[in-house]
């Protein structure tokens, strides 16, 4: 395993280790950054949320079904990294503390990561933004009003990553012909792309999970064609990059898009992940 990533800014390059620790457990574990929470430790509840960003911008993704070599590359922030270096409160921080968004605590980095990915990127549909985070006892009123009050806030400068730039990785093919190769060599090998399903297989089921390869670098496999009358969808296209598309042309079927998993897991499952 070689993989490089930023992590609350700060590079991280690890050269071994298991590649299917998920970066819950290793935050938890390893970094002793114990603000990001297990709840359901299946994608379900958002409480181990955490803002990953790549060239494409920032997303909310849970962090209890994400495996490390998915990171490479990319940008992680934990809540731990969503206030400022010198302490100083995001704004949707701010905002939860002026709209009483929290009780008991236990979803509150999870929200805050939420709602930090959709201040920078100027989202204001919280309704979807926020629906995978679940909360017990706050109720979600108070929540979406702080997000609200949040989003009239500029973006802090803290939160803008930048990717890393990263070389080729053994367990990451780079393009369709490469993973061919790859599978090829190894019949038997688990292909992961948004580990949404495969994730559980490990949390869950506890099974082992000997030759991987990673998909999430094949970008021949993330295009999207609008042929006219047919749209040319790759497998390895997710839920959100679908739903933005099938937007204008099959309004009824991107409403069923928008309610398939929740945010978090449509920014990662693929289309070709479950078939
Ligand atoms: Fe519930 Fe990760 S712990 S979604
Ligand atoms: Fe208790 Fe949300 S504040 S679960």
């Amino acid at each position: 395993m070689s993989i490089k990533f930023l992590l609350n800014g700060e590079t991280v390059e690890l050269t071994e280790g298991n590649p299917t620790v998920t970066l819950l457990d290793w935050l938890r574990e390893t970094r002793h950054l114990t603000g990001t929470k297990e709840g359901c430790n299946e994608g379900d509840c958002g409480a181990c949320s955490v803002m990953v960003t790549d060239a494409s911008g920032a997303k909310a993704l849970n962090a209890c079904i994400l495996f490390l070599p998915q990171l490479h590359g990319k940008a992680v922030r934990t809540v731990e990294g969503i206030s400022g270096p010198d302490g100083a409160l995001h704004p949707v921080q701010e905002a939860m503390v002026e709209h009483h968004g929290s009780q008991c605590g236990f979803c509150t980095p999870g929200f805050i990561s939420s709602m930090a990915v959709a201040h920078r990127e100027g989202r204001r549909d919280f309704d979807n933004v926020l629906a995978g985070n679940l909360c017990r006892c706050t109720g979600y009123a108070p929540i979406i009003r702080a997000a609200e009050a949040a989003a009239e806030q500029p973006v802090p400068d803290w939160v803008q990553d930048i990717a890393p730039e990263v070389s080729a990785s053994a367990l990451l093919p780079e393009t369709s012909n490469e993973l061919a190769t790859w599978y090829l060599e190894n019949p038997s090998g688990t292909l992961i792309a948004g580990s949404t399903d495969v994730g559980l297989w490990g949390t869950k089921q506890l099974r082992a999970l000997d030759k991987i390869a990673f998909l999430h670098r094949c970008r021949d496999l993330q295009q999207i064609d609008d042929l006219g009358d047919t749209l040319r969808i790759g497998a390895g296209v997710t839920m959100a990059q679908l739903h933005a598309v099938l937007k204008d042309h099959h309004p009824s079927y991107a409403e069923m898009v928008r309610r398939y998993g929740s945010e978090q897991v449509r920014q990662a499952a693929t289309i070709g992940g479950n078939i």
